[in-house]
């Protein structure tokens, strides 16, 4: 972190031996036409030189303690400090930078992490048939994965037009970044999923190969979401219309298709609803996973069984028997608790391919 990036300091030895060529070129000619003058001329261009030397040496050392104060300032208290310390390191004139075209340089990061991690899943997907050829469990999760890390690239792509076009006002064009990178977010996490098997030891073969790349991309988009917050949001509003995808226009937390009396009705409902169980990461509730809750429901149930899962990204694959009768999940709402639920994962379905459970 304390050195000065290569580039740059690459870039500036270039112009220097480039000057002192230039510098050089007329002083030699100015020599053998003038031999009288070459004393005087060699000590003008040995002083030249080491005003030129200190000059840079001042200039590299302020720029670099500048850029580390830059990178410090930038990643304070960030989840993946080391991933943003990292990438940071390398953007040129990051002091100089406004927060917003550093995290566009962010997100233009993660859209080359996103290439770079989905050929190396092509290049699996591309293993001959015969000795150590894909399973069939693996190969679909791979294509998954490249059509999730398709998805990734164009969700980034639209970030990155968002940010640098000046079209919405500063707090809508956030809110539309958000939204996209937070969905951008997920579909790691899904791809990674399909690689699940019904037992630990199926996980095996493919996934530790392909892992790495995939979190990378991950912590890249969380970085970028983490800076985000830092500019101006804008003030939560009731009535304001909100476009997520896959739900379409969102007022008041329900997509815009739901009438007002049924909204009424869902609202009141989730205050009457008692669970049965409640399900919480933070180990608040009776379970920490859905799938432990779910086993432990009732078998052929005649009355209303109420699992209440609260807030967190639950990805696991939630099999629900038939045996579960008269099941029903409560969320703590739209993105705030999201489950990535796989009906089946022994019929070569993946979990990207099945339902998901969101609220
Ligand atoms: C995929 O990336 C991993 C490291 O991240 C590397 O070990 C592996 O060889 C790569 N595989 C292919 C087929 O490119
Ligand atoms: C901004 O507006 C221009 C012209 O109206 C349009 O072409 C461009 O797609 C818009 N950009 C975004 C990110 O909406
Ligand atoms: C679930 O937790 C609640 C509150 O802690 C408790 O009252 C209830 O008995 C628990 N239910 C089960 C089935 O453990
Ligand atoms: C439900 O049935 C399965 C077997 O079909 C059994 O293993 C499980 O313990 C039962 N669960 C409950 C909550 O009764
Ligand atoms: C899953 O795919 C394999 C290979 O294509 C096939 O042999 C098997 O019957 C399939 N299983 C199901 C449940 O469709």
């Amino acid at each position: 972190m304390r050195r000065p990036p290569k580039p740059k300091r690459a870039a500036a030895a270039a112009t220097f031996l480039l000057s002192l060529s230039l510098l050089l070129l007329p002083l030699g000619f100015v020599a053998t036409h003038r031999a009288f003058s070459s004393g005087v001329a060699a000590a003008s261009t040995s002083t030249a030189k080491r005003v030129l030397l200190e000059d840079d040496g001042h200039a590299n050392a302020a720029a670099a303690a500048e850029h580390a104060a830059a990178v410090e300032r930038h990643c304070a208290g960030m989840l993946h400090r080391d991933v943003c310390a990292s990438t940071l390191a390398t953007i040129p004139d990051l002091a100089q930078k406004p927060v917003r075209d550093v995290i566009s340089a962010v997100v233009a990061r993660a859209a080359a992490a996103v290439r770079a991690s989905a050929s190396n899943c092509s290049a699996y997907l591309r293993r001959p048939a015969g000795a150590g050829a894909l399973r069939v469990r693996d190969r679909l999760a791979l294509s998954d994965c490249v059509e999730l890390l398709g998805h990734t690239l164009a969700q980034l792509g639209t970030a990155e037009a968002e940010l640098s076009s000046g079209n919405r006002s500063a707090e809508e064009s956030v809110a539309g970044v958000q939204t996209v990178l937070s969905a951008a977010l997920t579909n790691q996490y899904t791809c990674l999923d399909g690689f699940a098997g019904p037992s630990a030891s199926e996980d095996g073969r493919v996934r530790p190969y392909i892992q790495g790349r995939i979190y990378h991309v991950a912590h890249l988009v969380s970085n970028s979401l983490a800076m985000l917050r830092r500019l101006p949001q804008r003030r939560r509003r009731g009535r304001e219309a909100l476009e997520l995808e896959g739900y379409g226009r969102v007022r008041r937390g329900f997509p815009s298709w739901v009438s007002a009396a049924d909204r009424r009705r869902l609202q009141q409902q989730q205050v009457v609803l008692v669970p049965d169980l409640v399900v919480a990461k933070d180990g608040s509730g009776n379970f920490t996973t859905v799938g432990e809750a779910v086993a432990a429901a009732p078998n052929n149930s005649e009355a209303r069984f109420v699992i209440y899962i609260k807030a967190g990204g639950y990805f696991e694959n939630v099999e629900v028997g038939s045996e579960k009768t008269n099941l029903m999940f409560v969320g703590d709402g739209m993105w705030k608790t999201v489950i990535k639920a796989s009906r089946n994962v022994v019929d070569n379905s993946t979990t990207f391919r099945s339902a998901t459970l969101g609220q």
